[in-house]
């Protein structure tokens, strides 16, 4: 029993699988890789979790390593993890790994290549069709599902879930970016993986093992100065302190070799309106599709 439960166990079946890139960096160092502010560089406490968390990016390259189930066995216990409001665990997950079929949701998914190169991508599910069916097999039925609240509490738990997934697999050195662009068709998405009504493709997550020789860099990040309040809201936000946040992310996408456009432009562009929704301006319409009346 004692073996089962011992995670350097389950790892060490799986030598294969590189070690985390993290364990060569400084703890201060990612912190100010986070940031590249060093006047952030604090004395923060450090273990091997916040070096994980904090060693965070998205892999968008994968080498055809499949993931041994045991790992992916790992990966989704490190999900059920999560905390889930009122312990209902509103959330499911569908592993998809037939290439055909990921190909599919790629082509739906904007032509997102690395849903295609990863060998086992994830979908987190938004499910309160099994609390339905948990009611219908106790001869009951429930009509609170059919509220907001509901959806919101299903959309949470399953983005919490995911998330816990994305720390546990990148402690082990694998990679994984989330493709929120699945919700850009969601009744084909939904269609393709066979959901029934009140059950939701709310993103996807592409994971494997990272392609070294397409590594990506730790991007950094808004200040906490930007990002924390303390007691009240304060809606002000220094023109100077975001100035310097674009010019750091600028020297990011220069040295990525990405396409540098100021991050501020970029977000404003993202959601100047309708259009730069990727077709998800219809949500309301698509849930309603799907089954969700969100009273
Ligand atoms: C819910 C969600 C949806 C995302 N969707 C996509 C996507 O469709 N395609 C993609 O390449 N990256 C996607 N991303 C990744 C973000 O672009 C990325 O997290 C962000 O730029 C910060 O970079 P980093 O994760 O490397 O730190 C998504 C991230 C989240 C959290």
């Amino acid at each position: 029993m004692a073996a089962a439960l011992d995670p350097g166990g389950i790892h060490r079946h799986h030598r294969r699988i590189p070690a985390p890139e993290f364990a060569v960096i400084d703890a201060p160092d990612l912190v100010l890789a986070r940031y590249r502010d060093p006047a952030l560089m604090a004395e923060a406490p450090m273990n091997p979790v916040l070096q994980s968390i904090l060693s965070h990016r998205s892999c968008r390259a994968f080498l055809p390593t499949p993931i041994p189930p045991a790992t992916l066995a790992a990966i989704i216990a490190a999900a059920s993890s999560a905390a889930t409001s009122s312990n209902l665990q509103a959330w499911s997950l569908m592993v998809v790994e037939d290439p055909a079929r990921k190909a599919r949701l790629a082509a739906l998914a904007g032509g997102q290549k690395h849903i295609v190169q990863s060998p086992t991508f994830l979908v987190w599910l938004a499910d309160l069709a099994r609390l339905d069916t948990i009611a219908g097999q106790n001869q009951e039925s429930v009509t609170g599902i059919d509220y907001l609240e509901l959806f919101m509490v299903a959309l949470i738990d399953a983005a919490l879930a995911a998330q816990n997934a994305v720390v546990a697999l990148e402690s082990l050195g694998l990679g994984a970016v989330y493709i929120g662009a699945l919700r850009n068709r969601p009744e084909q998405v939904a269609a393709e993986l066979g959901l029934p009504k009140r059950v939701f493709a709310a993103f996807g997550l592409a994971i494997g093992v990272p392609d070294p020789a397409a590594a990506s860099g730790i991007k950094p990040r808004l200040p906490p100065g930007v990002v924390v309040h303390r007691e009240q809201y304060d809606p002000t936000i220094d023109p100077a302190t975001l100035a310097a946040y674009d010019a750091r992310m600028s020297a990011f996408q220069q040295e990525q070799a990405m396409p540098d456009e100021r991050w501020s432009q970029r977000a404003i562009n993202r959601v100047r309106g309708p259009a730069s929704l990727s077709g998800r301006h219809r949500m309301r319409e698509a849930l309603g599709a799907l089954g969700f009346e969100l009273k």
